[in-house]
């Protein structure tokens, strides 16, 4: 059977760039839309080396009319909607930013799709669950955001909800839990330049010499070792998700949701000694006081994904340092 026709937002992304690899490399024919505020112009050069691949640079946010010519000239069968962004202190910084920049890009792509018969994977985040679940969290946990950011992919779930039901959308948001590492060819990579917020960027930084040592926020909650415990997943298994969601795609109604997270939990520390010691590097660290809106504990009770997607997350926390660290190492 032939493949599906993909038009990614977000295409030259962490994600979205990794993602769009692995569809191209599979035979998809991916149309690429960025406009590069939190993406590298490098990953288009990369994605370029494919025939099948097509790109455009806008602000989806901004350009529902050219959104609308690019869907009517290149027909995608779905869309992946990753354009956003998604840093829950800089939300907080500049909340008008999140808002306008989330929620329209969302609407001009809805706008554009509701009467095309085109499906609609989104990019959505475990950050909808707040600090008010226990973990492990199902799909159906209570929904509370104590950032911008939490509240944006809480607010586009919601509208992808309406859109799906008036216009009769199959859509499927996935629930990120914390991505690392690097895919198999190594050649998309997470910006750890970018003064980024996320653990494993910071730890990839002290390798790389760029910073002295990282800090660890808080060591007195109620986990194995005090420290902050969450649901890391590779990001080869992150991609894998959202091709069996494209495979399962036409045979759902409406708006579905699912968790994309291994089920297991590491803590701070366990994630700085396993990357020391299947990397041989020493990560130099000290304690500091509990970052604002971090909650204890947040892994992901993924069975509604093996159920209903035939996924499972596979790869080890050892794989996932030994390909963050492979991903950067002989990097500038
Ligand atoms: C993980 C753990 C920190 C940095 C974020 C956002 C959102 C989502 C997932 C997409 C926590 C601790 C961190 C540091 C530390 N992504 N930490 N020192 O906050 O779980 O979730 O990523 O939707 O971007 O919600 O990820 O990597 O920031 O923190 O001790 O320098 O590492 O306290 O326990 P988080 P994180």
């Amino acid at each position: 059977m032939k493949n599906k026709k993909l038009l990614v937002t977000g295409s030259t992304g962490y994600i979205g760039g990794t993602f769009s690899y692995e569809a191209l490399k599979s035979g998809y024919e991916v149309i690429g839309i960025d406009n590069f505020s939190n993406s590298k112009k490098a990953t288009k050069q990369i994605l370029d080396n494919f025939i099948n691949f097509t790109f455009y640079e806008i602000d989806i946010s901004k350009n529902l009319k050219k959104v609308n010519e690019i869907i009517s000239k290149t027909k995608p069968d779905v869309i992946i909607h990753f354009a956003g962004l998604k840093s829950v202190s800089e939300s907080e910084k500049n909340q008008n930013l999140y808002w306008q920049n989330n929620i329209l890009s969302t609407l001009n792509i809805l706008e554009s799709i509701k009467n095309n018969n085109i499906s609609l994977i989104f990019s959505s985040s475990a950050t909808v669950y707040g600090d008010k679940n226990e973990s492990p969290i199902p799909e159906e946990a209570k929904f509370s955001t104590n950032s911008a950011y939490g509240s944006t992919k809480l607010a586009q779930e919601l509208l992808i909800s309406d859109y799906s039901r008036a216009y009769d959308i199959s859509c499927i948001s996935l629930r990120y839990f914390n991505p690392v590492g690097t895919h198999a060819d190594k050649l998309i990579i997470e910006d750890i330049m970018s003064s980024p917020n996320n653990l494993m960027p910071r730890i990839l930084r002290v390798a790389k010499k760029i910073d002295e040592k990282i800090s660890i926020y808080g060591n007195r909650y109620p986990t194995k070792d005090g420290t902050g415990e969450r649901d890391y997943i590779h990001i080869s298994d992150l991609v894998n998700g959202h091709f069996a969601a494209l495979k399962k795609i036409n045979g759902m109604d409406n708006h579905n949701f699912f968790n994309l997270g291994t089920g297991k939990k590491t803590s701070v520390l366990e994630l700085i000694r396993t990357f020391e010691n299947v990397n041989d590097i020493k990560i130099k660290f000290d304690y500091k006081s509990e970052r604002e809106g971090d909650v204890a504990i947040c892994y992901a009770d993924p069975s509604l994904a093996k159920k209903e997607l035939d996924w499972t997350a596979t790869k080890t926390i050892n794989e996932m340092c030994v390909d963050a660290w492979k991903g950067v190492k002989d990097g500038d």
